[in-house]
């Protein structure tokens, strides 16, 4: 599409020459950045390339280096506050959400009312009717009263972007909204986004899924390490195009199950069943084996990741490691007899978030950094912190730094790396690559796969298709409780396993 017809229109925003510092991070480095009304915009780029940066300093949370120029709806303007920014129409779904857990999904929604400058009364009905118009155009139903912290992360995404919708905002960002959903539940999200577009709204989307990248956006900004690469039209640009755009190179992918069957059995699951969750689950993984396990939201797969990793107990069935019955009462003796787990939460399971990148990677293994006196070590922390965040690449500033100060993919890789430093006989990893670059994802495999090179067992919940496909020896496909199918990537095609678990 020809960009000049846009030439009379006065862009949303037009922000120019923007720069940020954290310490001795340039997290921006001279970008600019302008979106049209009614445009769907995406910014794209690898982890810690500074697309949360650029929407921190929009919308006033952060303040740029001097000598940025910034307009918004025409307007120039020296400094921006959030506050102002809301009030001139400028709304974020951000990418940690920042709901309030203890409050309920309607109060989450449209709560705006009381936090305002002047304390006002809260008007429960209106608040719950706004509530409910706002789900009901995201063509979904949630219990408007259930307190968030009992909702999946995928229904406190929905949340998150009901909040949004709610305060009629001109130009909404969205910092990786589709990272946690499903198939379907992305299907609506991006209908509704096509829909604020056609209402006049423009839209900045970040993603790490190119597909939807492509798909839902007109033009698309790159950043890498902090500098602007370029504005695209999407136009006929493919995946591997934009992938090279933002890391400098391309990524294939091929199937590389293999059968693993004659090695020993690291797990086997008998009958395992848990009311209202899974039921019958048969199961065995043996050691060097990556099983993926694939399906629709709700067909009970974290669950049974919970209860392998001794967060929940069964109420029948059997479970047994390396030859050994284990029953496990909670999550420490999981760990105890080698069981780890990546969860798809790193904000609320995976991070204790005010701490140090360097404890949130030492904290289930502190044990083995004691010295020979039983003395905290801290050259073994070092050495320990040091391995892992070269071995799993991690984009940091000081591993001393607060993990709140690491971009979303960095902080998940955090989350791997103090799960991996346990040593474990079995990793369960459920969905491992939610917010994470497709250079970084390609990483993340080759470190399953080596991992199982070594012996490990490797359980893999993932709601991407392709991403079980092309990484697991098997692909389980979970619906309803229940194992339904299971494919052999070697002798099936991805329409195909699609066709069965979306029908
Ligand atoms: N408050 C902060 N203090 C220190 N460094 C920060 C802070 N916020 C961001 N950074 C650093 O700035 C860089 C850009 O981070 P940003 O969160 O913008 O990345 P991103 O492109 O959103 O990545 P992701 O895809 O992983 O979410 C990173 O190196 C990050 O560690
Ligand atoms: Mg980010």
């Amino acid at each position: 599409m020809n960009q000049t017809d846009n030439s009379q229109v006065v862009p949303a925003i037009r922000f120019r020459n923007i720069t940020k510092v954290f310490g001795g991070v340039t997290a921006l480095d001279d970008v600019s950045f302008e979106v049209m009304p009614g445009e769907v915009h995406c910014l794209a780029g690898e982890n810690g390339c500074g697309k949360s940066t650029i929407i921190k300093i929009i919308t006033g949370v952060y303040q740029p280096e001097p000598g940025a120029e910034m307009e918004i709806f025409g307007q120039p303007v020296s400094s921006i506050n959030p506050t102002m920014a809301r009030k001139l129409g400028i709304d974020v779904i951000w990418q940690d959400l920042a709901l309030f857990p203890q409050m309920s999904v309607a109060e989450n929604i449209a709560f705006e009312g009381v936090l305002g400058n002047v304390p006002k009364f809260v008007n429960y009905k209106t608040m719950r009717t706004k509530a409910r118009e706002v789900l009901a155009r995201l063509g979904v139903t949630l219990d408007l009263e259930a307190p968030l912290h009992t909702l999946s992360v995928a229904e406190r995404q929905i949340v998150a972007v009901g909040r949004a919708l709610v305060g009629e905002a001109k130009l909404v960002f969205m910092d990786e909204p589709t990272a946690s959903l499903t198939q379907s539940e992305t299907d609506k999200l991006l209908a509704i986004v096509d829909k604020l577009s056609a209402d006049g709204v423009a839209v900045v989307f970040v993603s790490h899924r190119l597909a939807e990248v492509l798909k839902i956006s007109s033009r698309v900004t790159v950043l890498r390490d902090g500098k602007l690469v370029g504005v695209y039209d999407t136009d006929g640009m493919t995946q591997s195009h934009l992938t090279e755009l933002m890391t400098g190179h391309t990524f294939d992918s091929v199937v590389s199950a293999q059968d693993h069957s004659a090695a020993p059995a690291v797990l086997e699951v008998k009958g395992l069943s848990r009311a209202g969750e899974f039921s019958n689950i048969d199961l065995t993984i043996h050691a060097g084996e990556v099983v993926g396990i694939t399906g629709l939201i709700g067909a009970g797969r974290t669950e049974l990741g919970h209860t392998l990793f001794g967060m929940t107990r069964p109420d029948s069935g059997a479970i047994t490691l390396n030859g050994t019955p284990v029953r496990f009462r909670s999550n420490r003796d999981a760990i105890n007899c080698g069981v780890a787990y990546v969860s798809e939460d790193r904000l609320t399971l995976g991070l204790v978030q005010p701490q140090a990148i360097a404890d949130n990677i030492v904290l289930p293994v502190l044990k083995t950094i004691l010295d020979r006196f039983g003395l905290f070590s801290s050259a073994k922390k070092e050495k320990t912190v040091r391995y892992w965040i070269d071995e799993l690449s991690v984009k940091i500033g000081h591993p001393n730094d607060p993990v709140t100060t690491l971009s979303g993919g960095n902080q998940q890789r955090i989350v791997l790396a103090k799960w991996l430093a346990t040593n474990p006989k079995l990793l369960i990893l459920d969905a491992p690559t939610v917010g994470v670059d497709v250079g970084a994802r390609a990483g993340i495999f080759e470190i399953v796969r080596r991992l199982a090179g070594q012996g490990l067992a490797i359980l893999m919940i993932s709601d991407e298709i392709p991403e079980a496909y092309f990484n697991s020896d098997r692909v389980i496909h979970m619906a309803g409780g229940e194992f339904v199918n299971e494919f052999n990537p070697t002798n099936v095609i991805i329409p195909e396993i699609e066709e069965v678990v979306f029908a």
